[in-house]
């Protein structure tokens, strides 16, 4: 790999600015603080998509006293891939996630607009706790700590803030026998041993271990930007699978334990840098936030202010940039398969504008018609950036059988070797419930893509025979016949789940993915380099804002 680009590219995923400033904050004191750069010559900007990074991009730009039209295929919903099942329980006082649902302490953006916004947030437990475990003291402020010796904070401290203590009672089933993840913890080898792997150390240990040589400390920032630089330029071009046979010298068995009870075989075959980026990201003893509203209030919330804005059910067709500016056409959302009959489809609605801001999926991209032509390497980026598919099952129960007797836990997840791989269970009691919706199957990759082939029923049917395995027929017996399912890669205007590079993709489509074209400019998760997370939309949103209106 290029050197120049995986420096390149380090710069940007540690937001370090051309002059060396932290974009990071930047983007906080714009967004957050509202400290938006001096008022240039009023825009009329198109945004294509009404997700986290168009609604945000659209807000930026019409308090900085642009004109907007947000364009959304969608007709009944903004939100894009951060979607709340809200009303579809039997409980009405019930929800759960389609998609986003955890937010890291360490995304201050997300974190910080929820709080701006008036968002309610609550710890959500990666692991679980005791139940009924509630923190003490109350919900600590954002801080964001610079590279550049400045902080960021949105309130004073809230001293004596502690979350309860994980209890690590939820369950492992695989090779046909269950533990709990404390047993498992405290003797390991006997799983370990079902898989033919003779250790003492736990498989989050063993990935710890074989991931911390290639993991960049914290320290002075340019020591950061060699390091990441160094690593990214060696192993942008490993499968996750290459580095644990040639650089740790992992045995398949090795392979089989760690990557069923990691989660790293639906991630074998991708890069090296989106597994450790996921490493960082999601582990068992990080802290973690949700809405307490569910993630939907976010969008709801964002897309308030932008209501008169919104031109919902258009979905862009075509894109065209003249000399002077930019026309969007769009056709009226049809309905699922309806519709086709072989002719021409006339645009329903076209729109004009002096900038668009495209922040669709590239997957969605790919099947609009951009005039003209696109660069080479954008054009590329749009249609190989490789999209990962991602299933969520969702299970309503009477009860919260999972809480009962002396094993019972709030939160957290089990794992098994089942196809369900992953269940997690709700982080809190919903007000006025005794019921709760456990995501049952929450799915990647392959694995995703084996319940992508079931129809609704079929899915519920299986994931509740997994449940079973792990609870016995008390989960029969509190289900209340409903569920709620979402598969990313069969989703008509998400057209996957996120976007996770395969081997040397970082290096070869991601630069070209955020640059302009003319008046065209991207942004969407895909864009930044924390894809698959909120805060890296966000990111791009206000990158894209300072590209339109102009930076101070
Ligand atoms: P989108 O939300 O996809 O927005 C794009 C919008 O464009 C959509 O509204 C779409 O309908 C619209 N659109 C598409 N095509 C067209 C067209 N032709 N014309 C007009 N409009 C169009 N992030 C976290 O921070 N924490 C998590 O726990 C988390 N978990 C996730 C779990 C799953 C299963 C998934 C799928 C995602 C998860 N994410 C999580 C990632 C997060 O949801 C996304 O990064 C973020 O929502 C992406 O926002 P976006 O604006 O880039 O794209
Ligand atoms: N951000 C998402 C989550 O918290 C998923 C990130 C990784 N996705 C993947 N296919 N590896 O669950």
């Amino acid at each position: 790999a290029d050197p120049e680009v995986s420096r390149d590219l380090a710069r940007k995923m540690l937001l370090v600015g051309d002059n060396g400033e932290d974009l990071k904050l930047e983007y906080l004191k714009i967004l957050i603080d509202g400290q938006l750069p001096p008022r240039s010559p009023r825009k009329k900007v198109l945004v294509v998509g009404a997700g986290v990074a168009g609604l945000t991009v659209a807000g930026l730009l019409k308090r900085a006293g642009h004109e907007v039209v947000v364009i959304e295929a969608n007709g009944n919903r903004v939100g894009g891939r951060v979607k709340t099942f809200r009303g579809v329980f039997t409980d009405p006082a019930l929800h759960a996630e389609a998609g986003a649902m955890r937010l890291p302490d360490f995304h201050p953006l997300v974190l910080a607009l929820a709080d701006q916004l008036k968002l309610k947030r609550r710890l959500f437990y990666n692991a679980d706790v005791a139940p009924g475990a509630e923190p003490t003291g109350s919900t600590p402020p954002v801080v964001y700590q610079s590279f550049t010796g400045m902080q960021w904070r949105n309130g004073p401290d809230a001293p004596g803030f502690t979350a309860p203590a994980a209890t690590n009672r939820t369950l492992i089933r695989v090779n046909g026998s269950t533990t709990t993840r404390s047993r498992y913890a405290s003797a390991p080898a006997a799983v370990n041993a079902t898989f033919g792997v003779d250790s003492t150390q736990t498989t989050t240990a063993a990935v710890n271990q074989v991931l911390a040589p290639v993991t960049v400390p914290g320290g002075p920032i340019a020591d950061q930007i060699d390091g990441w630089s160094k690593l990214l330029q060696k192993y942008d071009g490993y499968s996750t699978h290459r580095f644990l046979v040639e650089e740790a010298g992992w045995s398949l068995d090795q392979i089989q334990a760690a990557g069923t009870l990691e989660n790293l075989t639906s991630r074998l075959h991708y890069s090296l840098i989106p597994t450790l980026m996921d490493h960082a990201a999601i582990s068992p003893t990080g802290r973690y936030w949700e809405l307490t509203g569910g993630t939907a209030t976010l969008t709801d919330a964002l897309a308030e202010p932008l209501r008169n804005d919104l031109r919902m059910g258009r979905r862009m067709t075509r894109l065209v940039q003249t000399a002077g500016g930019v026309r969007v056409e769009t056709t009226a959302e049809t309905g699922s398969e309806s519709g086709f009959t072989g002719r021409p489809v006339a645009p329903t609605e076209t729109f004009e504008g002096d900038y668009a801001i495209v922040t669709i999926p590239f997957s969605a991209l790919r099947f609009c018609q951009v005039e003209p032509l696109m660069s080479y390497p954008k054009r590329r980026a749009v249609n190989e950036l490789h999209y990962d598919s991602a299933t969520k099952v969702l299970l309503e129960f009477r009860t919260r059988f999972w809480e009962q007797g002396a094993g019972g836990f709030t939160g957290g997840g089990c794992v098994s070797d089942s196809p369900s791989r992953f269940s997690y269970f709700p982080s809190h009691a919903p007000d006025g419930s005794k019921g709760g919706v456990v995501l049952a199957a929450y799915t990647w990759s392959d694995d995703a893509m084996r319940w992508d082939s079931l129809t609704d029923g079929e899915r519920y049917a299986f994931a509740l025979n997994d449940l079973e395995a792990l609870f016995g027929p008390v989960v029969r017996r509190e289900f209340t016949g409903t569920g709620a399912t979402q598969s990313w890669a069969r989703a008509r205007y998400a057209l996957g789940e996120a976007v996770v590079f395969t081997p040397g993709q970082l290096h070869e489509l991601h630069a070209a993915g955020r640059t302009v074209e003319g008046r065209v400019h991207f942004a969407g998760e895909h864009t930044s380099l924390k894809p698959a997370w909120i805060e890296g939309a966000l990111e791009s949103a206000v990158r894209t804002f300072l590209e339109v209106h102009g930076r101070p």
